[in-house]
């Protein structure tokens, strides 16, 4: 037992030592402080918990141990004992009434945007299969990298275009489920600027994993500059990168789908437009959501940056 309770001790502090740990990631948002307020209460009292039924288990197996004593000889029997029944019951009810009530109040502060967000700015999330699609209020879009201005309160409108996923910044927001046919709201301030990163976190397929999200927190005037010019040169190369390149490789090389660098499907923008927006056999249509824009940008870059010259193999 001592062996096992070394390894369980040393497996504890390296993870505590950890980014993190067993501890939340460092707040970065008004409403992580909130959430990890919670955590840590909610800690201090199971911590607190473990130690003292942990205690009392070593302590009564030493206590009590066998000492030669026969194996069927009764110890002294407690019976009916009020005040110790009266303890164990008053007591979890305490804990979980001062739990219960630090949540509800720490809740709405999580959840709901500060009233005073006069000037917030509103931003669309959708969930893809297998990528996160952004619309800033210009109308701009991008693809798995989120641009915001540092100290603006960003609420997020939250939305799926195939099955559940679930955004989550762990520096900025807690989670909150993009579901089809539905909008979910969720909201952070960015107090510094700096690269903030995430992973959706609902199981949602094959490549689930490939759904990493990274929030930008920049000046207003970077901000400004990114959606009215930067975010639309970007937006082929992001679109390829973030879309195609999950299941088809970075250079179009192949991967889970086939490769398609020497697919003169690359060349045809109509070709292109009608296969990424419906799909076909086992390609989803990943670009069922896409303004004509977005298709063009990919289009661009398919044909410049990724098409190698039509296969002479036929394949
Ligand atoms: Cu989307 Cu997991």
């Amino acid at each position: 037992m001592l062996p096992a309770l070394a390894v369980a001790l040393a497996a504890a502090a390296a993870a505590s030592a950890a980014d993190g740990g067993f501890g939340p990631q460092h707040a970065h948002s008004p409403n992580v402080h909130h959430t990890n307020t919670a955590y840590w209460v909610i800690f201090a009292f199971t911590s607190a918990i473990f130690l003292v039924v942990e205690g009392a288990l070593v302590a009564f197996l030493w206590k009590y141990r066998a000492r030669g004593r026969a194996r069927d000889a009764e110890g002294q029997q407690v019976h009916g004992h009020t005040n110790l029944e009266l303890i164990w019951t008053v007591i979890p009810v305490v804990i979980l009434a001062v739990i219960g009530t630090v949540v509800f109040i720490e809740l709405p502060n999580i959840s709901g945007a500060p009233a005073s967000a006069a000037n917030k700015l509103e931003i669309t999330v959708e969930g893809h299969q297998f990528y996160w699609l952004f619309e800033y209020p210009n109308g701009a879009r991008s693809i798995n990298t989120l641009h915001v201005p540092v100290g603006q309160d960003v609420e997020l409108r939250v939305l799926s275009a195939d099955v559940v996923h679930s955004w989550w910044i762990p520096q900025l927001e807690g989670k909150i489920q993009a579901i089809p046919g539905r909008t979910n709201h969720t909201w952070f301030r960015a107090d510094r600027a700096g690269t903030y990163y995430g992973q959706c976190a609902e199981l949602c397929g094959l490549y689930h994993e490939a759904m990493k999200a990274t929030v930008v927190a920049t000046s207003q005037a970077d901000y400004q500059s990114y959606i009215s010019s930067q975010a639309t040169q970007d937006l082929g190369k992001g679109e390829f990168q973030g879309v195609c390149a999950t299941c088809h490789g970075m250079n179009g090389q192949g991967g889970y789908g086939p490769a398609l660098a020497t697919n003169t499907l690359l060349t045809q923008p109509k070709g292109l437009d009608a296969i990424i927006r419906n799909g076909f056999g086992k390609m989803p249509p990943v670009a069922n959501t896409w303004t004509d824009a977005q298709v063009k940008a990919l289009a661009q870059y398919a044909k410049s940056h990724v098409f190698k010259g039509a296969s002479t193999s036929g394949g």
